[in-house]
């Protein structure tokens, strides 16, 4: 059994050894010529810096990719070959390093691999089944690259539409991200034990706890959250995940309520260890040890930051440049001001992990056992993601789909760009190489010139992305050509939104779409040809001052490899859209209010007294998504009508496609708590089920509710159910029932 072989490894270790496990270096430390940002150098170790990390200072964890470069599967079975080679040869116990990496939407590290749509795409799915798909070719490819350890998914929730990583979450929604959540850790680990089997990854879900939820909207500044609201909303998807057997933590860089959560025993002892039962290794962010002191000032030495992020309940420092901390905590374990236990603990964790995975008998995998790398298969599940998340929001009498030889302007900065298609993290950090490997994939206007005929499209960018700049950055401002070339064509697709970015260089400065491509899309609205707004950004970008105008507008988010041909497919009508928005999008810069919001927020609709735009305004609602064919809800029955908590109800109902067409859809659950001692939502998701039908086909959908499902935190911090009245929303249909009597869970 694992455990004993980790006691009897534990055993023999000295203090040395043991702190060497607990830290990690990034690649750039230990590889030859200079670590710019971006570098074209080739990439090649050295090996003296690399026995000095792993030898000298017996470290456990090496994790990135060096000059933001992506590598070959050959190049990464050399690097990690080589690695290997010197821990499990050259050092007293072999014990081999965990290579860690976010490959966050496929293999993003690896030239060849397999992109998926970005995590706020694949939310729009709705599909549990592809969502788990998409992992599992993750897993594989990320193995096949000779890497065990992938720092996926995101659990934070995209609340606030400001954050710049809000498209590396399944949105808004605690259920859809819980329910999400679990598969693509299932997807990445397999279920039960399967992790060592060497088609899977262990997953790290991150960042715990509350990342997106600043109070100024930027990354890495103070969050202030109340406990009530951090058991309702922010911790059940991590619980959901560690329940599934998420194996490793990334913990959230900044402070909740005036403590960096670093350094917070409470939250990372007490919550993460003690209550949730998270068995796994709990690794820093970036540098953040570092941080409790140089940013923070919690500590007032670099290694008095050590010591309190260490028995917080740190096990694994993200360094990522030097090896102080090691110095720092041995000291501070002979001071006694780190105890042994804490030490002997998070060794515990770091072995398991690595016993788990099977690096012992192979540290390093062989490429050549991984035939279906970069396969037709695995594209066509990537294709499948980004095709099911695109969200048609607007379609003014069905001026969608397209005609098949009907003229078209295709314009805007996204028309043509691979990075915007992707994002960040893929190729590089800020997804800046993206386009130097792009050649066998499609932009929406080579994959609309290929499905609509080359003479049938006229291509003026009208503004572009500076792409060796600032991510916001726009050049070559030419609305007039623009304009012009509108004369010519019967239909104008306007490919807007945002280039690639993330973490902190991705902070907004303004949540509205940008002036240069309001002023072109105002532009081509002036010339009376009906526009259709291609959306290609991680965030909803403001356009309340355009949307009226607009005949057509379709969410694409960050569709990956594949969002130019499934963007292509849904304009002409190959594929019926089938996404629905993972967040609320709002109309402008002061409603920034999520779906399952308090009653007051909607006070003015409620008592009738001004224009309704003056409260909760939303450009679309969350779970809003159109079809070309139209669907019919009907017949929906409660199993019961009165229970009591011991009870469950069944909630049944069927949907008919009365349209033409086949298409899928998502049917979606909202229940109401409509009295309780804490102010309820308004609603909140409770269940969502995708189907598919045929043209005039019907099917019964049920959930099955029990009360837990239904509770809330209430005053006392305890999950609770009240006595009273629930109404249940399907679509267009309502119900209510009623719960005969309270319970604590
Ligand atoms: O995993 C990431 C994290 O999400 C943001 N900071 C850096 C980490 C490692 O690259």
């Amino acid at each position: 059994p694992i455990d004993e072989k980790v006691e009897a490894l534990l055993a023999k270790m000295t203090l040395e050894e043991k702190v060497g496990q607990m830290a990690q270096v990034t690649l750039d430390v230990i590889t030859k010529g200079k670590n710019e940002y971006v570098s074209d150098e080739p990439l090649q170790l050295d090996m003296a810096l690399v026995r000095k990390a792993l030898v000298d200072y017996k470290l456990g964890s090496v994790l990135n990719t060096a000059n933001n470069r992506a590598r070959t599967v050959e190049k990464w079975h050399e690097i990690i070959s080589q690695l290997q080679e010197v821990a499990t040869k050259e050092t007293r116990l072999k014990i081999p390093v965990i290579y860690g990496i976010d490959a966050i939407h496929g293999t993003t590290y690896t030239a060849g691999a397999t992109f998926f749509p970005q995590q706020i795409a694949q939310a729009a799915t709705w599909n549990r089944a592809l969502v788990k798909r998409g992992a599992e070719i993750c897993a594989y490819e990320t193995r096949a690259s000779s890497i065990p350890w992938n720092f996926s998914p995101v659990l934070d929730l995209g609340r606030d539409a400001r954050f710049p990583r809000l498209w590396e979450t399944f949105g808004e929604d605690v259920y859809l991200t819980s329910e999400l959540g679990k598969q693509m850790v299932d997807g990445y680990e397999g279920e039960g034990n399967e992790v060592k089997n060497p088609y899977r990854v262990a997953s790290t879900i991150k960042h715990f706890l509350g990342y997106q939820v600043t109070q100024s909207g930027k990354d890495r500044t103070p969050a202030f959250i109340p406990e009530l609201e951090l058991r309702e909303r922010h911790i059940p998807a991590f619980k959901a995940a560690i329940d599934a057997g998420a194996r490793s933590v990334m913990i959230n860089s900044g402070l909740i309520n005036g403590i960096p959560v670093h350094a917070d025993y409470t939250i990372l002892t007490k919550l993460l260890k003690e209550e949730l039962g998270f068995k796994g290794v709990a690794v820093t962010d970036w540098k953040d040890i570092d941080n409790l002191y140089e940013r923070d000032k919690v500590a007032s030495s670099p290694k008095e930051a050590v010591k309190l992020a260490i028995n917080a309940g740190i096990d694994m420092s993200m360094i990522p440049y030097n090896f102080k901390f090691c110095d720092y905590l041995i000291a501070l374990v002979k001071e006694g001001e780190v105890p042994m236990s804490r030490i002997d603990d998070a060794v515990r964790r770091i072995l398991t992990l690595k016993f788990e995975l099977g690096l012992f008998e192979t540290p390093v995998t062989n490429y050549k056992d991984y035939p279906e790398f970069g396969s037709k298969a695995f594209e066509q599940s990537a294709y499948q993601a980004a095709s099911e998340a695109i969200t048609l929001l607007k379609n003014n009498n069905s001026v969608l789909p397209l005609q098949k030889n009907a003229k078209i302007l295709v314009t805007g900065p996204n028309a043509n760009s691979m990075r915007a298609l992707n994002g960040g993290w893929s190729y590089s950090w800020q997804g800046e190489r993206v386009n130097e490997f792009a050649g066998k994939y499609n932009t929406i206007l080579e994959a609309l010139q290929q499905k609509g005929g080359k003479d049938n499209i006229t291509f003026v960018q009208g503004v572009a992305y500076k792409d060796d700049g600032k991510y916001w950055e726009e050049k070559d401002v030419d609305i007039e050509a623009a304009v012009k070339a509108a004369a010519k064509v019967d239909y104008i697709i306007l490919c807007a939104g945002e280039n690639s970015y993330t973490e902190k260089p991705g902070d907004l400065h303004d949540l509205t779409l940008s002036e240069n491509q309001l002023a072109l899309a105002k532009a081509l609205i002036k010339t009376g040809k009906p526009v259709i707004l291609v959306l290609n950004e991680g965030r909803p970008r403001l356009i309340s001052s355009i949307e009226k105008e607009l005949q057509g507008v379709i969410q694409s988010y960050l569709p990956g490899n594949f969002g130019g041909d499934a963007i292509a497919d849904v304009l002409y009508g190959n594929v019926n859209p089938s996404g629905k928005l993972p967040y609320t999008y709002p109309m402008y810069a002061n409603t920034l209010v999520t779906y399952d919001h308090k009653p007051s927020e909607e006070q003015n609709k409620m008592q009738g007294v001004y224009d309704y735009e003056s409260d909760f305004a939303v450009q679309y609602p969350f779970g809003f998504g159109l079809s070309y064919t139209t669907f019919q809800y009907s017949d929906l029955q409660l199993s019961k009508t009165t229970l009591s908590p011991a009870e469950k109800v069944t909630i049944s109902l069927t949907v008919k496609n009365t349209g033409a067409r086949e298409g899928k859809e998502v049917v979606q659950l909202f229940i109401s708590d409509l009295y309780a001692s804490v102010t309820p939502d308004v609603k909140r998701l409770r269940g969502f089920e995708k189907i598919s039908l045929k043209s005039g086909e019907s099917k019964k959908v049920s959930f099955t509710i029990a009360a837990r499902d239904i509770a809330f935190v209430a005053k006392d911090l305890r999950w609770t159910v009240e006595k009273g009245d629930y109404e249940v929303n399907v679509g267009t249909l309502k119900s209510k029932f009623t719960l005969s009597e309270g319970k604590t869970f």
